[in-house]
């Protein structure tokens, strides 16, 4: 029982779905969480004070300066004692303050003086959770190591259907308990080393060759890492994906130079490569830009890359103990994977089918099959952060062959 005598905070936006958060306060409790509830302002308008002290057993919440509590700097006290945080409901606005590091209520100042995990439950009109702005914030949260669960499609407050509803509170316990697990260091001591994003193959100044990847699953799984407890290095190719906390990142271009970059990085204990590596680049870049002459078009001559895991995979000398591999494939997915495994000699291979209509690349969930030399084990259609913690336990539990 991940949450037994665990110290929760749980911050309650100002949103409908405030009245969910009375039941979530319940099953925590039951699951042996200590519980300190903080109310914004708006959220006084949803659910009373009286209704959550009663059910989680201590005084709601309210103010940041607070006559009682303040003497002490309480906030900093909450904060630093708390185990894990909560935001349900997590409010378009409490998710922009948070991104952008305001701390001028108690919820604002707990959620940036807090170091354990802190888990957001996002509700709000779809049209709101689509807004560019909103989007922006939730991604800078999970780039500052903030995990969410939902928000799931629905019937909304409004005569509304679309995603925007808050997680059911089930979820969010069980969410709750995943992220508890998978930041009890699993990975503590190890070195990782993960690859990301695309490559991108010059063709003279101003263009080059290169493929969709954004990077997404990488990041993840290196931010998961390091929740993890691992020491962990990222070598990405070009994306628009700001660096993950506490991870050391080497940004690089080409194929050639994302070798290098991985080579320096050895020894690690673990290495999963999960970039998209363009598999060709021209054989003589140009050092101008190609101008059209008004006849015939240039004529490329294509010449392969160095495979960088099978390089890694195989080193007689500092070859990591585990190495990862993925496989992007559009059919026949389990066979090219095995074959993959094989040639390329890592140790097992995340497989999964990059079809467009399947909406993988570039999006945000990923629907996975381990293939290891014993068989094949399917994992379900996911989000690209689960994939990640997915993979983080996996990879804790991995017992290498002798
Ligand atoms: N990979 C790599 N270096 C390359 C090509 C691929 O490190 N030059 C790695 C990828 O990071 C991934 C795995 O090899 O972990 C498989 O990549 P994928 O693109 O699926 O396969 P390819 O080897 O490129 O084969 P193909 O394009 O023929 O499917």
């Amino acid at each position: 029982m991940t949450l037994t005598n665990r110290a929760v905070i749980v911050i309650i936006g100002g949103g409908i779905a405030a009245y969910k958060s009375l039941d979530l306060i319940r099953r925590l409790k039951k699951r042996g969480a200590g519980v300190r509830v903080i109310l914004t302002e708006a959220a006084t308008a949803f659910v009373t004070p009286l209704s959550v002290s009663a059910l989680s057993g201590n005084r709601a919440l309210l103010r940041l300066l607070d006559a009682e509590s303040e003497p002490d700097s309480g906030h900093i006290r909450l904060a630093y004692s708390s185990d894990l945080i909560v935001v349900a409901p997590a409010t378009a606005d409490l998710m922009a303050r948070m991104a952008t590091g305001r701390a001028d209520d108690l919820a604002t100042a707990v959620l940036l003086a807090a170091t354990c995990p802190i888990l957001i439950a996002p509700a709000m009109n779809p049209a709101m959770w689509q807004h560019p702005a909103t989007q922006r914030n939730f991604w800078r949260l999970m780039d500052d190591g903030v995990e969410a669960v939902g928000p799931n499609s629905g019937a909304m407050a409004e005569p509304e259907q679309g995603v925007g509803r808050m997680a059911e509170p089930p979820e969010i316990v069980a969410a709750a308990e995943n992220l508890l697990k998978s930041r009890s260091a699993l990975l503590a001591g190890k070195k990782v080393l993960v690859t990301a994003g695309p490559t991108y193959e010059a063709i003279d100044p101003v263009r080059f060759l290169g493929n969709r990847s954004s990077g997404k699953q990488g990041y993840a799984i290196a931010r998961a890492a390091a929740a993890a407890g691992a020491d962990v290095t990222l070598v990405s190719g070009p994306t628009a994906l700001a660096d993950p906390r506490d991870v050391r990142v080497d940004r690089v271009e080409s194929a050639r130079e994302m070798l290098a970059a991985v080579l320096a990085a050895l020894p690690v204990d673990i290495a999963v490569f999960c970039a998209a590596v363009a598999d060709w680049r021209v054989d003589v870049e140009s050092d101008h830009k190609i101008k059209k002459t008004g006849e015939s078009p240039p004529v490329f001559t294509l010449v392969e890359n160095p495979d960088i895991l099978s390089t890694v995979a195989h080193l007689e000398e500092n070859r990591p103990k585990i190495v990862v591999g993925f496989a992007a494939e559009t059919d026949y997915v389990l066979k090219h994977a095995r074959e993959k495994l094989l040639k390329k000699g890592c140790d097992f291979i995340l497989a999964n089918d990059v079809s467009p209509e399947r909406g993988i690349m570039g999006g945000d969930n990923n629907s996975i099959h381990v293939v290891t030399a014993e068989g094949v084990t399917d994992w379900p259609l996911m989000a690209k952060d689960d994939v990640a913690r997915h993979l983080v336990a996996y990879l804790a539990e991995y017992r290498v062959k002798d």
